[in-house]
């Protein structure tokens, strides 16, 4: 095995754009033309399907524990299998319930009819044991995306259960390699048992569940360097590293060192191309990041400086022989995202309060006002958008927009704590970061607005349904972090 991180299935043979464009041609043709062709019946409409079943899994999560770990985790491993699609194409997932208790999978990023969004009792009925549920939806954006439950996500996705979703370009970028490294964290007793504090108070009021222990891929990170042969790599080789954070919490920062990383897409959506400022990456959970990485000769390094005190190697690799000179990269095209158009916008302002250290004295739960003491006690709820605090998925909307809006929502953080705040059924363009506008305007799903910050993001509302915007700490989510908008038409 060559490296240890990239276990069978994660680390992806080469592809090579040429033999795609032979192989995939017919469906490969780019949402709109391929659209258009199928509507002509010249291109027969492509589904492919695949199964997952949620259910408890085992798993050894780092050489320092004897025992697996009991897990939950899509078809027994997590991450869960990586699926794999061609832009246009329809997914078809048949998913079975082998847990416990009730569950849904949502399509994080990935822009779906709202029936197939899996938000339980609003979207559909939660899926039971034993039962099975087929989602179904085009997949209209290339990109890296992800999967996870969101029924009782603070304890279903933090003992496990996630995997990435990758959609192929029409034309794929021109590189050598492609990998997906999903990161988590756990919370594991000394023998590596998941701590069932899913609940714990301290957490959900402070920056949330944040783990122990690191993964890579499903196994741990390391803090000694030793640890760790470096895998070779021919210097020169291209390559697309797909990160994705599924932790409950940790705001991940990873650090690459000897190396110089070129950023081309933030949440599946390609973004200019441009380098990675200070070789620093900061990806809050559920957030995703693709970067370009041409191997240098000689060794470096990706490591884990979220605890700037105590750094944790992630991998390291040498390249061998010398680099060859490589073109400048051409990014992948554009999504076919609609564009807002920013002169005729919509606004809107959403107040994030609460939590440790903040000043929320009382919210609306249930349509009752609550102090924040009671709402702690008898909740379990810390947090407030606009001074509600959402029990439940199902609630009346925070704001209600024609199909066809563009809307600008500035997003205003008065808590002592970072949320990476996420929108389902839409991408958003990022328009401004604590009064700074934005370089590169990216699209995003899910964005971090500082403790004490603010962001402005715009969209088009152009997928009709009732759609989550709340807080992807998952703890905060649980304590009220949620509310949703509603596009009518
Ligand atoms: Cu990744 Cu509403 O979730
Ligand atoms: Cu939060």
């Amino acid at each position: 095995m060559p490296n240890r991180a990239l276990p069978e299935g994660l680390a992806l043979p080469a592809r090579r754009a040429t033999l795609r464009l032979l192989a995939g041609l017919p469906i490969t043709l780019g949402a709109s033309l391929g659209a258009s062709l199928a509507g002509c019946g010249i291109v027969p409409a492509s589904t492919a399907s695949r199964t997952l079943r949620a259910g408890p899994g085992n798993q050894i999560l780092g050489e320092q524990f004897a025992r697996p770990t009991a897990t939950w985790a899509f078809d027994g491993t997590s991450p869960g299998p990586l699926l794999r699609f061609r832009q246009g194409e329809t997914a078809e997932v048949d998913v079975w319930n082998d847990l416990p208790e009730p569950t849904t999978v949502h399509w994080h990023g990935i822009r779906v009819p709202n029936a197939m969004d899996g938000v339980p009792h609003v979207t559909q009925a939660p899926i039971l044991p034993g039962a099975r549920f087929q989602y179904r939806f085009r997949l209209e954006d290339a990109g890296t995306f992800w999967y996870h439950p969101h029924f009782r996500g603070h304890e279903q996705v933090t003992r496990g259960l996630y995997g990435a979703l990758i959609v192929d370009e029409a034309i794929p970028p021109a590189i050598d390699d492609d990998w997906t490294w999903v990161l988590a964290d756990w919370l594991v007793d000394d023998h590596g048992a998941i701590r069932t504090d899913f609940e714990d108070p301290r957490d959900m009021s402070h920056a949330g569940r944040i783990g122990n222990i690191v993964t890579l891929n499903g196994r741990a990170t390391t803090t000694r360097s030793t640890d760790l042969a470096p895998t070779p790599l021919p210097a020169g080789t291209r390559i697309r590293l797909r990160l994705l954070n599924a932790a409950s919490a940790r705001i991940m920062m990873l650090g690459f060192r000897d190396v110089s990383p070129t950023v081309i897409a933030f949440d599946g959506h390609p973004v200019s191309p441009h380098p990675l400022p200070s070789n620093l990456l900061s990806l809050g959970p559920g957030m995703r990041t693709d970067l370009l990485i041409d191997v240098p000769s000689g060794r470096f390094s990706v490591y884990d400086r979220t605890d700037p005190r105590r750094e944790t190697i992630v991998n390291t690799f040498t390249g061998t022989g010398t680099a060859r000179t490589r073109t400048a990269f051409e990014g992948p095209p554009p999504n076919p995202l609609g564009e807002p158009n920013l002169d005729r916008a919509e606004r809107f302002e959403l107040v994030l309060e609460g939590g440790a250290r903040g000043r929320l004295r009382s919210a609306r739960v249930d349509g009752k006002m609550v102090s924040i003491e009671a709402m702690v006690r008898e909740h379990g709820m810390a947090w407030a958008m606009n001074g509600v605090a959402a029990h439940d998925h199902a609630h009346e909307p925070m704001m209600t927009l024609r199909r066809g809006t563009s809307c600008i929502i500035s997003i205003v953080n008065q808590t002592a704590w970072p949320h990476p705040m996420h929108l389902h059924g839409h991408a958003f363009r990022v328009l401004a970061v604590n009064g700074n506008p934005t370089a590169h305007r990216e699209w995003r799903d899910t964005a971090i607005v500082d403790a004490n910050g603010r962001i402005e993001i715009a969209f088009l509302a152009d997928n009709p349904g009732h759609w989550m915007l709340h807080c992807h700490i998952l703890q905060h989510q649980r304590g009220g972090m949620m509310g949703s908008i509603r596009v009518t038409g």
